[in-house]
């Protein structure tokens, strides 16, 4: 029923692995499935440097993981950053490993691998001195500069656990990640740059910090030279401690399942999680499928243009390319700054061959004209990736017929903050492509479907995509909060992990995501939970309660639809929903923006008080008249004066 694409000639030729044809990954796949410890020992041993080399592969099962975290490779010992750096040094010294592009275009910084090594050790000696110390936590509140990297690094280096928050989140939301995680340091800048504008994130880091006795330090990287506040005997300028330091910093030997980082993430209830990740199976996995999915070269310059505030920055921008010895680039600035040929002005110039990036991005720019692109010279390109959404056909037939001109493979790749790295996907030379399919898992994942009633779809057909086997990648727990860890992921269907998705398979196997099953937003490519946005919503006096639903966007994927009941005595107003707005920016950050605000006598409830989402979000989505059975509601009328007053 839809088009196949075939694999581009040059997409094809030259690659020497295994993965390179369809036969090779059923082979792998086979292989994963017979003997899965023995296939990721192997990959583990040749794509990551051990101290101590695994022996033992998966240990514990998801029907197990109630009782403890699993675990891979437990008995080998690591430090990542001897993967990412010291290894590149004898063959990549002096190969460029951050690619570094700032706001202005043609703004540009290099690293090599020998002077990243060199960074991130003194940077490491610098921690140290701040008395960061292996195992404590170290929030990273920073914009796209290579510090950014480098200070993720330089935790890794000594066995610090790093979590990165995104440059957008307030001081509220930033305040609860430093005591969600008992973070002792913060490093941060004095202002971000994007499009031109700065991002005051030393200024929100002092509103965060406040009365916070447990961050001891905080180390503060000037990027634009603005004023900024001074807390004595807690900030410390990155240029006056950072330089002096000694660029030799042995590496901290850890287990394979020491934590590397925690990442925070939105789920459908209460606050975000912190997402736990460990240092040998999420490098494993980071670098097996960086290198696989892109085909990656030795002379590719490749480009991932997310931030490392979200899980692809840090698995698709720093580790795993770190990992493989790439080139990588960092990206500050906007795709439509200053206008919307930048992506491929930075093609052009930098002669990227493997680009990676997002479907809001991409609907966004074609928008724009085709004129933006072609005026570019995109012959170096290879590869394009989109991550972090559905791609809708249209935008991905411009992506390969404009951006690629029928040259490139396009690789949707779906995964998640909690699998680590890409699951399902396309092997740039291997898979032909179908518009709008992530196509088939990734080798060592196996895919299932689920029905309503708890039973497994065999063949073609819908359901929610849970995943039955570990992989190395996968998250381990959340931090300081295992039960809630089980609860979310391996409580729907014992045995299995529950993605949260929605999902068809065609009838050659193929994957199509159809997007949340829960109540998860995707805004952006940016993931939102609905009851942050209630939360922040009735905490406006106003506000009796809040309903948040997303719906379909043509640009974002999705948009943000609040239905709101004020409190007696209060009449809907622009000043009202600018008290709303200003809720939403200050308890979760500038990108929580609600797009439609609907003002309603009252929430659809059932009798014992649920409110019913399905009514909220079939007339969100325009689709008043499938509300489905209403025969539980508590008072139909105030279904009828939502439907009469919606908003789509
Ligand atoms: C969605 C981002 C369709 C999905 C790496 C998932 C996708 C959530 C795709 C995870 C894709 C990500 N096609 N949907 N190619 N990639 N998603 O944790 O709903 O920020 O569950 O990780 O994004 O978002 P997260």
């Amino acid at each position: 029923m839809s088009e196949i694409y075939d694999i581009p000639a040059r997409v094809r030729e030259g690659s020497d692995s295994p993965l390179a044809t369809l036969d090779g990954w059923r082979a792998v796949r086979e292989r994963t499935a017979n003997d899965p410890d023995g296939f990721w020992l192997d990959v583990a041993k040749r794509r990551v440097k051990w101290h101590r080399e695994p022996t033992q592969g998966l240990e514990g099962s998801f029907h197990t993981i109630p009782d403890g975290p699993i675990q891979w490779f437990a008995d080998g010992t690591l430090n990542v950053t001897e993967s990412c750096l010291d290894a590149n040094l004898a063959t990549r010294g002096d190969k460029i490993a951050i690619l570094w592009e700032g706001d202005e275009p043609g703004q540009v910084r290099t690293l090599t691998y020998r002077e990243l090594h060199a960074e991130v050790c003194r940077t490491a000696n610098a921690l140290k001195a701040l008395g960061l110390q292996n195992g404590e936590r170290a929030i990273i509140y920073m914009g796209m500069v290579p510090e950014a990297a480098i200070a993720m690094l330089a935790c890794a280096r000594i066995g610090a656990i790093h979590s990165v928050v995104f440059g957008g989140f307030s001081a509220e939301a930033l305040r609860d990640r430093v005591r969600d995680c008992g973070a002792q340091a913060v490093i941060t800048q004095d202002e971000g740059m994007r499009g031109k504008r700065t991002i005051p994130l030393k200024k929100v880091t002092d509103e965060a910090l406040e009365g916070e006795r447990g961050v001891k330090k905080v180390l503060v990287y000037r990027r634009t030279g603005g004023d900024v506040d001074w807390v004595e005997d807690r900030d410390v300028w990155w240029h006056e401690i950072v330089p002096e330091q000694s660029d030799d910093c042995p590496a901290v030997i850890v287990e394979a399942e020491h934590p590397l980082f925690i990442l925070y993430t939105s789920g459908s209830t209460g606050k975000p999680k912190g997402v736990v990740h460990t240092c040998g199976g999420y490098l494993t996995y980071a670098a097996y499928t960086h290198a696989n999915v892109f085909d990656l070269r030795e002379d590719d310059v490749y480009a991932c243009v997310a931030d490392v505030g979200w899980i692809t920055g840090h698995t698709y921008i720093v580790y795993g390319p770190l990992a493989n010895g790439a080139t990588t680039l960092m990206f500050e600035s906007l795709p439509t700054y200053p206008d919307a040929g930048r992506y491929w002005d930075m093609v052009e110039r930098h002669r990227i061959t493997v680009f990676y990036t997002a479907p809001t991005a991409i609907r966004a720019l074609a928008a724009q004209g085709d004129g933006h692109v072609t005026k570019y010279d995109r012959s170096s390109l290879r590869v394009l990736g989109t991550v972090g959404e559905p791609i809708n056909p249209d935008a991905w037939r411009w992506y390969y017929d404009v951006v690629g001109e029928k040259r490139c493979n396009i690789v949707d790749t779906w995964w998640q903050t909690e699998t680590g790295g890409i699951s399902i996907s396309p092997i740039a030379p291997a898979t032909p492509t179908k518009p709008g399919s992530a196509t088939l898992p990734m080798p060592g994942i196996f895919p299932v479907l689920m029905d309503g009633d708890g039973k497994r779809i065999r063949g073609p057909g819908e359901g929610r995509l849970c995943i039955e086997f570990s992989w190395p990648g996968q998250a381990r727990t959340v931090w300081n909060d295992h039960p809630r860890f089980v609860a979310t992921y391996f409580q729907h269907y014992p045995g299995m992990y529950f993605t949260g998705d929605g999902c068809r398979r065609d009838a050659d196997g193929y994957y199509w995501i159809t997007g949340r099953v829960d109540d998860v937003i995707n805004v952006s490519g940016h993931r939102m939970g609905t009851a942050e946005f209630e939360s922040a919503l009735v905490s406006v006096d106003a506000v009796a309660e809040a309903g948040v639903v997303g719906y379909p966007h043509p640009i974002k994927g999705q948009g943000v639809y609040a239905y709101i009941v004020l409190q007696p005595g209060y009449e809907p107003s622009d000043a009202i929903e600018a008290e709303l707005h200003a809720a939403c920016r200050t308890q979760i950050g500038a990108h929580a923006k609600v797009d439609l605000y609907q003002f309603v006598p009252g929430l659809p409830k059932t009798r014992s008080g649920k409110v019913m989402r399905r009514i909220l979000r079939k007339v969100a989505e325009g689709e008043p008249d499938k509300l489905g059975d209403v025969s539980t509601l508590a008072d139909p009328s105030v279904v009828a004066a939502i439907v009469a007053g919606a908003k789509v």
